[in-house]
């Protein structure tokens, strides 16, 4: 069996060197978008599609901030990187045809955008009656592709960031807040 490092709850949080916004903010904040997407969508039923995994507490809260009927799907990728080479490939599609619906793309986080740049020309592919893009944290510093996005939960500085869904190699996903991790933590792995 592999061997991995277990680690204890004091680790997991030890881990963050500050805390960037805490639980009850984003709460806040989800509760706001929640509001504005029922507002906007109302009768017309929408889709919201999530690429996962990052995005899923994220997809988990929004949902149910969200008053109005909507349906949900995932999609799941390879990694996407910049200097990559080989084509994205799609692990997992959609199980909803979207033809047709309204589509709102939820991200856990805009970063370079490349991500988002692929999945909106593949879902776009598909005819939507709409689609718009919904991302709890967008780093527009790092941005290499502008794509507009209709609702962003917070603008964030250009730190590593672990918690409600972003990881390091995939530890650090089930903390509650959003936090810078320490540097000791990610470095010299860093991308
Ligand atoms: C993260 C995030 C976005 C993407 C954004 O996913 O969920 O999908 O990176 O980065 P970009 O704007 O530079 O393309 P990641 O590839 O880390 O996978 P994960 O969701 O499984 O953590």
């Amino acid at each position: 069996m592999k061997s991995y490092a277990a680690g204890t709850a004091q680790d997991l949080v030890q881990s963050v060197q500050r805390v960037l916004i805490d639980e009850r903010t984003l709460a806040q904040r989800i509760q706001t978008l929640g509001a504005l997407i029922s507002h906007d969508y109302e009768e017309k039923r929408p889709v919201l599609v999530g690429v996962l995994k990052g995005v899923v507490p994220f997809m988990a809260d929004l949902l149910r901030a969200i008053t109005i009927p909507v349906e949900v799907d995932f999609l799941a990728i390879s990694r996407y990187r910049p200097g990559q080479k080989g084509q994205v490939r799609v692990l997992k599609d959609l199980d909803i045809c979207i033809k047709g619906r309204h589509v709102l793309f939820v991200e856990d986080i805009v970063d370079t955008g490349l991500t988002l740049q692929y999945l909106l020309k593949l879902l776009r592919a598909r005819e939507p009656a709409s689609l718009e893009v919904c991302t709890l944290l967008n780093k527009t510093s790092r941005r290499l592709i502008d794509i507009p996005l209709k609702y962003v939960g917070f603008e964030v500085p250009d730190f590593y960031l672990i918690g409600y869904g972003l990881d390091y190699r995939e530890r650090f996903r089930n903390l509650p807040m959003v936090g810078i991790a320490k540097a000791e933590l990610i470095q010299p792995h860093r991308l």
